[in-house]
């Protein structure tokens, strides 16, 4: 079924539902946005590709709608939310998932790198997280997904300095929102992926590297992209509003905690 006539069906599990997903022209971003217009709603593809978003939007009817602008940017933030908001009406779910990778060490890592991981990867979605909360809380329901990592609890397996440490604070974020969002009917939570099948695995890591990351992860191979979505669907569903301030591990076993 196309997502434009499930968007289209009034018993849609999110049938009438706004979402905003960031990093939308990227591999997980896509995914996550293909499973929210399933389930009925209408989503704000939000990333800085402004000519792939553009027709991926088009290609996925009119339920999706693209919106270029850069996350780490809090002037940019604002007017984007607001676009946003008179195209679609205020958003009911929010996907922190735009985040750049970037596998320098501590030694290796200088000042500007650093903070462009932090400022895209955390900042990003704090600033995505104050636009959206005023109107969660006045209508006394919203969820916030955010793309955390695997990165955040072993360091960094391949993954450098700049990147685990985004991911972990981006975790203790997501903690901090459940709590201030829990007695206004807000859930907030992460999704903590490892080596899903992204450019990310396939560009940014030797063979070498693949080959000693499927002997380690028990499931013997990696995620798939709409694994992960499902995840998103999950978290963003009716049912779902007793977790909050919980990170959903999607790690094919890697770590067990
Ligand atoms: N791929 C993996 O195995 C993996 C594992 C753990 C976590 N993650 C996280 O999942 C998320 C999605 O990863 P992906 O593999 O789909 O990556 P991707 O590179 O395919 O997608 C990321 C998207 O974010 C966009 N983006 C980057 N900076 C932006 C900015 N400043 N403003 C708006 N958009 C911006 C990019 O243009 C890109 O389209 C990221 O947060 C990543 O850290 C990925």
């Amino acid at each position: 079924m196309s997502e434009t006539s499930a968007s289209r069906n009034p018993n849609a599990p999110l049938a009438g539902r706004v979402a905003l997903v960031t990093g939308a022209a990227g591999t997980m971003g896509l995914a996550a946005t293909r499973a929210l217009l399933e389930d009925g709603c209408r989503v704000a593809l939000v990333d800085v590709q402004r000519d792939r978003l553009a027709a991926l939007a088009d290609s996925l009817g009119e339920h999706a709608a693209a919106f270029t602008f850069d996350i780490a940017d809090p002037q940019a933030v604002r007017e984007g939310h607001a676009q946003v908001v008179r195209a679609f009406g205020p958003i009911d779910i929010l996907v922190n998932n735009a985040g750049i990778l970037s596998n320098n060490k501590c030694e290796a890592t200088d000042a500007a790198e650093w903070r462009r991981v932090l400022s895209v990867n955390l900042d990003g979605a704090f600033h995505l997280a104050q636009q959206v909360l005023p109107g969660m809380k006045a209508r006394r329901a919203g969820r916030i997904i955010n793309t955390c990592s695997l990165a955040a609890k072993t360091g960094g397996l391949t993954a450098g300095t700049a990147y685990s440490v985004s991911k972990g604070a981006l975790t203790s974020l997501t903690f901090s929102l459940a709590r201030e969002l829990a007695p206004f009917g807000v859930t907030a939570n992460g999704i903590s992926p490892a080596y899903v099948k992204t450019p990310m695995i396939t560009e940014q890591l030797s063979e070498a590297q693949r080959q000693a990351l499927l002997k380690d992860i028990p499931v013997g191979r990696f995620c798939e992209p709409e694994e992960f979505a499902h995840v998103v669907r999950f978290l963003a569903s009716p049912l779902a509003g007793f977790i909050t301030g919980e990170i959903i591990d999607l790690n094919g076993g890697l770590l067990m905690d």
